[in-house]
């Protein structure tokens, strides 16, 4: 995967205005203290795409009354937005407690009480087994493939960090559960249809993406499809 995260200054909403948080290099996305800073500041930015430009897949996907957990919400209102279309069991979850603060307090003045909003690290998540419907990141796994290095021998400490939030995914996820994951770059695609003699011990994941507007991905995955890693 590319450094899909250098790619911040590219415009994609109207309203973002990211420059002045982009920082110098890319590696910094992996420092928590960068994003406690951001968020101090920062108040609405959404990665990618805002809503608009996939909520047709999320409404043929997520049933109304499903169990949602968003990981890495940082000052997106992804949740905002389904919530607001009738998914309203949801829980949005960011490594960053300046994050996680803003969103309860934005949560609260909306109104929206059903919404949960935690710190939680995606590497370790504090939920039991099979607890949710649907998990759902845009632009948070990205962070991790920043130092990935050359895609045909990635950084063994990506490698395992990926495996381990794959790994936690599968097992906070219902076993029909549905991950949705909506990324820049390809990741974990890339990783997964290396070829055989060079693959690593990911686990196994069946990939869909649908190409939206000539430029962005959904990655659909059937947890079905994956086994224990
Ligand atoms: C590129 S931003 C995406 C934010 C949001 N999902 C969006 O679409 O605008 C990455 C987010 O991942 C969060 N993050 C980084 N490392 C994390 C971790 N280990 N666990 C949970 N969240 C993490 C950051 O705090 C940040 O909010």
């Amino acid at each position: 995967m590319p450094n899909s995260l250098t790619m911040e200054s590219v415009p994609n909403q109207r309203d973002n205005k990211s420059d002045s948080f982009a920082p110098s290099t890319a590696l910094t996305y992996l420092d928590p203290h960068y994003w406690d800073e951001r968020f101090s500041e920062e108040e609405h930015y959404e990665w990618f795409k805002d809503y608009t430009h996939f909520r047709h897949l999320i409404l043929q996907h997520i049933p109304r009354s499903s169990s949602v957990l968003e990981v890495g919400c940082g000052n997106s209102q992804l949740s905002d937005e389904m919530y607001k279309d009738g998914i309203k069991n949801i829980t949005c979850t960011d490594l960053s407690p300046i994050a996680v603060d803003k969103v309860q307090k934005r949560l609260s003045s909306k109104g929206y009480k059903e919404i949960k909003a935690m710190v939680a690290d995606m590497l370790d998540l504090p939920f039991g087994d099979e607890t949710f419907d649907v998990i759902i990141e845009k632009g948070t796994m990205d962070v991790l493939f920043v130092d990935s290095g050359d895609p045909w021998n990635p950084n063994p400490v990506t490698i395992s960090k990926v495996k381990a939030m794959l790994q936690g995914i599968h097992r906070v996820l219902k076993p029909d559960g549905l991950f949705i994951s909506i990324s820049f770059g390809q990741g974990t695609q890339s990783l997964s249809t290396r070829p055989p003699s060079e693959s690593v011990a990911l686990p196994s994941i069946c990939l869909f993406q649908e190409e939206l507007e000539g430029e962005d991905y959904l990655f659909r995955t059937s947890i079905d499809e994956m086994e224990d890693g």
